[in-house]
């Protein structure tokens, strides 16, 4: 059997510049990008439209086996497809970031995504970088490395500010901190898989840190680990 294509796990929480770091380093090193945030906000979308509660866990779980989620990099995008649409959009507004916090939060969801998140992973002959809160943890606790992103609140908050103005999406620096805190508690404070860093995680603060530099950093250790393998 040959094995598993490497992989590179980087959670940390909202805005920490997950997102923009995985994108970098999938383009360097030419791996597939899972984003699982992305994955748990396309849940959300789906139970949002079908006006299905946050918290009923049958209707979710029927829900999950609907899933049919790619994701395609196009130009300097990596792009979210649900059933075939393009929801790259849809999923980034501040009324499914809240949902994707609540629904993440339900066991049925977690468990019912795990194996696709590792399909998704293995799915690349050379290597993957999922991003999320619990890949080092739960996901993949045998992931060949992983990263740990933190920066403080107001630098994150700003990051996401910024992010979702590029996108086109109205909102105030005040509401994104309010909602960045609220979704920091809930997914610290949840039963399953709390964000938390993995023991042996390299944890990187990029409060202070240009992101070019954090990723060319992360990129010396991964190329270090591949040729360790
Ligand atoms: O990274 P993001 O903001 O796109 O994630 C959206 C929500 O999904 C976030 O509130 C936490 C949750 N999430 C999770 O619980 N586990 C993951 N691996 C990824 C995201």
């Amino acid at each position: 059997m040959s094995p598993r294509c490497f992989i590179v796990a980087i959670d940390g929480p909202a805005g920490a510049g997950k997102s923009t770091v995985s994108k970098l380093l999938a383009r360097r090193l030419g791996f597939s990008l899972v984003d699982t945030g992305a994955i748990y906000r396309c849940v959300a979308l789906m139970a949002t439209d079908e006006r299905i509660p946050y918290d009923d866990d049958a209707r979710l779980g029927e829900l999950l086996g609907r899933v049919h989620i790619h994701f395609q990099v196009v130009g300097e995008e990596n792009r979210v497809f649900l059933g075939g649409k393009d929801v790259s959009g849809d999923i980034r507004s501040p009324e499914i970031s809240m949902a994707a916090s609540q629904v993440s939060g339900r066991p049925v969801v977690r468990a019912g995504l795990l194996q696709l998140q590792r399909r998704l992973a293995l799915e690349s002959s050379k290597g993957s970088i999922l991003e999320g809160r619990d890949i080092g943890t739960v996901v993949f606790p045998d992931a060949d490395a992983k990263f740990f992103l933190e920066a403080n609140p107001e630098v994150r908050a700003r990051r996401r500010f910024e992010e979702l103005f590029q996108k086109g999406v109205e909102s105030s620096l005040d509401d994104v901190l309010a909602d960045q805190t609220k979704r920091d508690k809930d997914d610290s404070a949840r039963a399953v898989a709390p964000l938390k860093a993995a023991e042996d995680a390299i944890r990187v603060d990029s409060s202070s840190l240009p992101l070019s530099e954090v990723v060319h950093s992360m990129e010396a250790e991964i190329l270090r680990r591949m040729a360790a393998r």
